[in-house]
């Protein structure tokens, strides 16, 4: 376990904060674009977020993978309970991370289309255009994303409130 003696080591927590910005990031300009009516604007949105996580893609499932190999940190002392909640959002947020990062993709290729990257990389769809499917991981890839913010506001909130009671050890487990 690359684990050091107070939490995470260097690997895990570049990782960690590397996904949270390209998480929060992909969420906030998912959530953009989609309340806007079709057109240029709404297209250029999308690219970009297309773009961001077709770059991101492989560290991402790099960032998941690291974490199954090596396990989470011990758990911070507090109630046996909130060890068990805590390391259950844990294991849903990187459940969601692999769901958004695995329907996002496929929702292009299965409508035919090939993934933009910025203009320059064109990746065609391996796969036939089946339109059913592509509804239905229109529908998963939203609703995840939905399920994610609150996932995410609970692991925030959870952080804040250990870090101002300072009672459970958090400091130093994710940063220096
Ligand atoms: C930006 C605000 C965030 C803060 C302040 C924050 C803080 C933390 C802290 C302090 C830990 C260590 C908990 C422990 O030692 O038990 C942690 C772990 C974790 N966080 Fe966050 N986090 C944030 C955003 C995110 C986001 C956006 C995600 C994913 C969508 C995420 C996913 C995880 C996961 C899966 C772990 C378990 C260890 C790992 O695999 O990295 N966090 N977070
Ligand atoms: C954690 C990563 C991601 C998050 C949080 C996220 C979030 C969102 C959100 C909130 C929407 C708007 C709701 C919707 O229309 O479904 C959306 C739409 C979309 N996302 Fe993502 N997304 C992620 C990753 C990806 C990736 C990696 C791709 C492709 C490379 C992608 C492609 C798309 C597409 C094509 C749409 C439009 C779907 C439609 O036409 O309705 N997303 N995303």
């Amino acid at each position: 376990m690359s684990k050091d003696r107070i939490g995470y080591g260097r690997i895990s927590r570049i990782n960690h904060w590397f996904a949270a910005l390209v998480v929060i990031t992909m969420l906030s300009l998912g959530l953009y674009f989609h309340e806007m009516p079709r057109g240029a604007e709404k297209l250029y949105w999308q690219h970009l977020h297309i773009s961001i996580g077709a770059l991101a893609w492989l560290w991402i499932m790099f960032r998941v993978f690291w974490r199954m190999r090596r396990g989470f940190a011990p758990p911070v002392s507090q109630a046996a309970i909130k060890q068990h909640l805590s390391r259950l959002v844990h294991i849903l947020l990187l459940a969601g991370i692999l769901v958004m990062f695995i329907s996002g993709p496929l929702t292009i290729w299965t409508a035919g289309r090939a993934i933009e990257v910025f203009g320059v990389i064109s990746i065609p769809s391996p796969i036939p255009e089946i339109h059913d499917f592509h509804e239905w991981l229109e529908e998963v890839h939203e609703i995840t994303a939905r399920v994610m913010i609150g996932l995410i506001s609970l692991h925030v909130l959870a952080t804040i409130m250990h870090l101002i009671r300072n009672r459970a050890g958090l400091r130093g487990r994710m940063w220096g």
